[in-house]
């Protein structure tokens, strides 16, 4: 089996500020990390993705970046690092961070430098315009965190989704901040203190690949690049049609000449030995638009899809973001990406509203084809910290999914006194160490189905075929030379049919302890369960 790691591994992705707090100042960092790697060991995951850690005055929480080549104190050192590092190689576990390549910090030296006047050398490494024909805006485009959408429960199904809000008439939605000092605007799709660098700018790509150069002389094994999709744009700025126009414009560029950089990106990657990758957050909403940044096995290695994160708990819905993905991605020779959860979004347990529905979306996510990424507190089956009114840190309302991760049962929590968000609900039952002693908790129920995954061919790597299955629920084999599994998801509230053809015992159900391992596949199928069955 000759498949790059990145094909078979499942990744963790690690939110510093709120996965371990080592030195007690109420905010996580690297060496809290490297603390933690035997419970990631432990647990059976492949690779860890780490949000940025570098330094930033932390608008966006480090995604404002102001040195991409050093730690925020906050988080530690450079020695940290790489002491963080060669613990996790030691323990066969790769390390991605997260290169921000769209934008910098309005405190970083490039920026300060490029804002001090017209004719600076880095003028042009951002994006500098005249006023509009009105004296406004160069053009119509919005940033992001405008409160484009608010996640609100369904009192009827239990779920929680995002609804759009439109935005404040009255609320400076632009993508422009005009600069008093020299007389125009730079443009910036997320925060104004994010301006977006000029990829236009020879020396600004020459200076974002010695970043990652930078990181990969290191010896990380590759990257999450953040709102990839977005680098590249049209060099008219012209106007985002009616339609699009209440909408984020990180959330609609997509422009050819991002692909071009995607290509020289790849070399670089491709110079370095030993399988190094990046994996791309496309944020469009449209499977086929993402398939598009895999390029002829040119560009992305892997890119985020994530419609299917926004996907009701549904079967129907499931169904179509299964064949989307086999329609879209595999026939330009993608390998696809299921994510459920991140730092940006509440998370699954929260969507889907009840424990059961998260635990058989364990099976959903560890089973379907392609590399999985597990948000660093699914496996607690955490939900989101409600956050009192008023308290609110940060600027596009995603503290909920950002909570401090439990370690212990005690009200510490593994944590010092003063945690900078507060603990999601039943934190102590949902602690890692109460969950440790229990095989019935989601945290063993991650460990058997990452186990059965690794134990499996099929599932690391085969072929997904969809199967006849009863209404409310899916279906699917996965099979390689002669290994084989199948795997039933009920999204239903009824018990249905399982109907799955053939001798097949259970391997995993996701509201079991492990007991039934190597039970007969029963004949039906459990309300809002999944069954992950092999061969008898
Ligand atoms: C990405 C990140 C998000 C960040 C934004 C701006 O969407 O995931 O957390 O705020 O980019 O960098």
């Amino acid at each position: 089996m000759d498949a790059p790691w990145w094909q078979t591994a499942v990744i963790y992705q690690i939110y510093p500020r709120s996965f371990a707090d080592a030195d007690g100042d109420g905010v996580g960092d690297l060496e809290g990390v490297r603390r933690r790697l035997d419970h990631l060991v432990w647990l059976g995951i492949d690779a860890i993705w780490l949000s940025p850690f570098f330094r930033s005055p932390m608008a966006d929480f480090g995604y404002d970046v102001s040195d991409y080549c050093d730690v925020d104190p906050v988080f530690g050192t450079l020695d940290d690092f790489d002491r963080l590092l060669a613990d996790a190689h030691d323990r066969g576990i790769k390390v991605l961070i997260d290169w921000v390549p769209n934008h910098s910090s309005d405190q970083h030296p490039w920026f300060i430098e490029s804002r001090s006047s017209r004719g600076n050398p880095k003028r042009d490494w951002y994006v500098w315009r005249d006023s509009g024909p009105d004296g406004g805006p160069p053009n119509n485009w919005r940033r992001a965190f405008t409160g484009e959408a608010r996640w609100e429960r369904d009192p009827e199904t239990g779920e929680t989704r995002r609804v759009p809000v439109p935005p404040d008439p009255e609320a400076d939605t632009a993508a422009w901040t005009w600069d008093e000092g020299t007389g125009q605007w730079y443009l910036h799709l997320f925060l104004p203190e994010q301006p977006d660098l000029s990829w236009d700018e020879p020396a600004v790509v020459d200076a974002m690949h010695d970043v990652l150069r930078f990181w990969l002389d290191r010896g990380v094994d590759g990257i999450r690049a953040d709102v990839i999709h977005a680098i590249g744009k049209d060099p008219e700025l012209r106007d985002d049609p009616p339609e699009q126009a209440a909408l984020p414009h990180a959330t609609t560029n997509d422009h050819p000449r991002t692909h071009e950089l995607l290509r020289d990106l790849r070399s670089l990657f491709d110079s370095y030995p030993g399988d190094r990758m990046v994996v791309g957050e496309v944020y469009l909403l449209d499977t086929a638009k993402v398939a598009e940044y895999y390029g002829s096995g040119d560009e992305l290695h892997l890119s985020f899809n994530f419609p299917p994160l926004y996907t009701r708990w549904r079967a129907d819905a499931w169904r179509r973001r299964i064949e989307e993905v086999a329609a879209h991605v595999d026939p330009v020779g993608g390998w696809p990406t299921w994510v459920l959860s991140n730092h940006d979004n509440a998370r699954h347990r929260t969507r889907y509203g009840t424990e059961a529905r998260a635990r058989a979306a364990t099976l959903l996510l560890l089973t379907l084809r392609g590399t999985p990424f597990v948000y660093a507190g699914e496996e607690l089956g955490l939900e989101d910290a409600v956050i009192p009114g008023g308290s609110a840190v940060d600027p596009g309302g995603r503290d909920g999914c950002r909570a401090p991760i439990p370690w212990t049962a005690d009200p510490g929590h593994g944590w010092g006194p003063d945690p900078w968000l507060p603990f999601p609900p039943d934190a102590g039952i949902r602690s890692a160490a109460v969950q440790q002693d229990d095989p019935a908790s989601v945290l063993h129920l991650y460990r058997r189905a990452l186990a059965a995954r690794r134990g499996s061919p099929a599932l690391r790597l085969g072929t997904l075929e969809l199967l006849p299955s009863a209404p409310g629920t899916l279906a699917w084999r996965r099979a390689l030379d002669d290994d084989q599994r199948v795997v039933a998801v009920s999204f239903s509230d009824d018990v249905a049919d399982l109907g799955v053809e053939g001798d097949w015992s259970v391997e995993v159900a996701s509201d079991r302890d492990g007991s039934e391992s190597g039970a007969e596949a029963p004949a039906t199928i459990e309300p809002d369960t999944a069954l992950l069955l092999r061969p008898a």
